[in-house]
């Protein structure tokens, strides 16, 4: 015999100001019979919230036989206050993201900051098929994220680490290349236009452009006086070294091999390691070499302070070694964004 299934329960609109609704995927992502954190039902025959457990607290069996059904009911929320155990739990299992209707755009920003950066940290530390593996789920969950609308980025460049580390710089260089790329290509977003494998791809190749740099001893990467020339040599071996892993991972996408091999190549040839000039450097490498730049320059260094977003932009635009199209674009978007409030 079927069950009939109950209709969702009135809640009042004043409710989600404080706390936000579960609904299924949220609850199986939770332990069991400890969830993460405290969770709350809605009483509707007082037409109250009430504490149902506390955060960690075990369940009996009767709670977790309950939870369900009220989930389904729509009765069970979490509190807004717990936002930063509700981020760190989701961002273990990012594709929640998409589901979870009550997130704000600014929650959801922060999670995958959170996801991201983490992920970029393990498979540096271990650059293995399983880290990939992880890392690529999370960065496809956020290009499906933003193909749905292409403005969320927005909020994600509000998010840039201040701090240099090879996973921060990583993410920033992600997170700022697919916004340039939305907005050179705003009007192919809007018509339907960008096809959706180019897009995965160039964000993949934007977050692992430097992965050649984990298999450099942290002694140089991070070293505060100017580099020997043998460990300069080394350094500027990064983008091969990278492009050498990705065979080993059989990760083969052009876009991702393209940002990987030649973002520190310039139009002019004064980049490394080929000393290519002009046409023979991709779209997405020139994309890359910009942001990469920025992110560089931006960012508090060992050996160097931040400098000001509206001065490294400037400079970028008279350096030959860049595309003019791409740096007056990256200028336009961090002068708009500066303008925003944070
Ligand atoms: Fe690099
Ligand atoms: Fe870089």
């Amino acid at each position: 015999m079927a069950v009939e299934k109950k209709k969702k329960a009135d809640v009042p609109e004043a409710l989600n100001e404080e706390f936000y609704q579960i609904n299924l995927d949220i609850l199986e992502s939770f332990s069991k019979y400890r969830p993460p954190l405290a969770l709350f039902r809605f009483k509707e025959d007082v037409a109250r919230i009430m504490p149902f457990c506390k955060g960690g607290d075990r369940l009996t069996n009767e709670q977790v036989e309950l939870l369900p059904q009220l989930v389904e009911e729509g009765l069970m929320f979490v509190s807004r206050a717990d936002h930063s155990i509700y981020v760190k739990h989701i961002s273990y299992q990012l594709d929640l993201v998409l589901v979870d209707k009550n997130l704000r755009e600014t929650e959801i920003a922060d999670i995958f900051a959170q996801a991201l950066t983490r992920r970029l940290s393990e498979f540096f530390d271990q650059p293995v098929a399983p880290a990939l593996a992880k890392l690529w789920t999370d960065i496809m969950v956020l290009t499906e994220y933003l193909f749905h609308d292409i403005h969320r980025v927005r909020a994600l460049i509000r998010r840039l680490h201040p701090q240099h580390s090879l996973p921060n710089h990583s993410f920033n260089c992600g997170v700022m290349g697919l916004a340039l790329y939305a907005r050179l290509h705003a009007q192919r977003f809007e018509a339907g236009d960008v096809k959706r494998k180019a897009f995965d791809h160039l964000a993949a190749g934007l977050f692992l452009h430097d992965l050649g740099m984990s298999k450099l001893p942290a002694f140089i990467r991070e070293k505060t006086k100017a580099l020997t020339p043998e460990e300069r040599g080394k350094m500027q071996r990064h983008p091969q070294i990278g492009y050498e892993m990705l065979t080993k991972l059989d990760l083969r996408f052009a876009e991702v091999e393209e940002c990987v091999s030649d973002h520190h190549e310039r139009l002019n040839g004064s980049g490394y390691p080929q000393k290519k000039t002009g046409a023979n450097i991709g779209e997405n490498a020139r994309l890359c070499a910009a942001v990469d730049a920025y992110c560089a320059m931006t960012v508090k260094r060992v050996y160097a302070e931040a400098q000001e977003p509206m001065k490294v932009v400037a400079q970028l635009t008279q350096d030959p070694g860049f595309d003019s199209e791409l740096t007056r674009q990256l200028q336009a978007m961090v002068l708009a964004n500066a303008a925003k409030p944070k």
